[in-house]
């Protein structure tokens, strides 16, 4: 940190005795780290099965996401295999651009029936799309566009284009977000101003691994990824599938056996996150 004295033998002795007080809280602020103790977790709701897709919500139409998609309906991916699910996969896909060229390629955004306010969200996600114009991703957030931004965002996974550089796990958020605080994790910040208007909205993201998304996950079966939202902060992990924590396989996520997180949102900067709906 740098402190001004200014020009004055006045200033600089109360620049000096400013100083003596601020360093210290400084330290003890950024130093503070959330007491992220076990909790006990018990099961609200699942998606899984050959119904994995009628008991979700759909958006339609091209809605705010800003890539180049045209959302169909339930009944339309049904009826063109956007989506199938059978007893243990379910898979989404995309199609083709119509000849025009100027409608979104259709596929959908499927939303959770349930809104949350804290809670362990698992994914199992078996294979993941990359490439040029990809731009997949599993997110939390209000559905609806003025409560966006007070309400923020929780993206789960998320990655574009080529895929190969890992997937970000980002909280985009009102004022007051900085990460700049003790944190514990094994992903690298890649910016620390959660505010959704600053840098372009990309928000606080952490990159995992290359092997986090794309060819090398999939390469691996995929992979689990798991956030715990709670009083004490949000941390969010990925376990290439065969690191999967044996507690995840057998019905009971224990967070606190589960080592380091691969991006770690502590306290005080995520209140401005609310009630989110799961979309992906
Ligand atoms: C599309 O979504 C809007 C907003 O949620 C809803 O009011 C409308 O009924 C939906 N249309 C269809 C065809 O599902
Ligand atoms: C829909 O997709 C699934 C998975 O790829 C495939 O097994 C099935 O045959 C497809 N159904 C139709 C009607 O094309
Ligand atoms: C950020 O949030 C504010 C407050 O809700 C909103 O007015 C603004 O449009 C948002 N900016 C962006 C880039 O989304």
């Amino acid at each position: 940190m740098s402190v001004d004295f200014g020009p004055a033998g006045a200033l600089l002795g109360a620049g000096i005795i400013v100083t003596a007080i601020v360093i210290p809280l400084r330290v003890l602020k950024t130093n503070r780290y959330p007491s992220y103790s076990r909790l006990e977790y018990s099961l609200v709701e699942t998606y899984s099965g050959e119904d994995f897709f009628d008991s979700s919500g759909y958006g339609n139409g091209t809605e705010a996401t800003d890539g180049f998609t045209n959302y169909v309906t339930k009944e339309g991916a049904k009826w063109s295999n956007l989506t199938y699910a059978t007893s243990n996969q379910a898979i989404i896909r995309v199609l083709p651009k119509d000849d025009t060229g100027t409608a979104g390629r259709p596929t959908v955004k499927i939303l959770s029936r349930q809104r949350y306010t804290h809670g362990l969200f698992i994914f199992d996600i078996g294979h993941v799309p990359y490439g040029c114009g990809t731009w997949p991703a599993i997110w939390m957030s209000d559905t609806e566009p003025d409560i966006w931004s007070k309400h923020g965002e929780i993206d789960i996974i998320e990655a574009v284009n080529q895929g190969n550089k890992g997937a970000q796990f980002t909280l985009h958020t009102t004022d007051g977000c900085e990460m700049g605080v003790k944190r514990k994790q094994t992903g690298k910040a890649l910016s620390n101003n959660c505010l959704n208007s600053t840098n372009y909205n990309m928000g606080c993201a952490v990159r995992g691994t290359p092997a986090s998304y794309g060819e090398k996950l999939n390469g691996n079966k995929g992979g689990v990824y798991a956030v715990e939202w709670r009083t004490a902060g949000i941390r969010m992990w990925l376990f290439p599938r065969d690191q999967t924590p044996p507690n995840i396989e057998l019905g009971k996520p224990e967070p606190s056996e589960w080592g380091t997180a691969t991006a770690d949102f502590p306290p005080r900067n995520v209140i401005s996150i609310r009630t989110s709906r799961i979309t992906g």
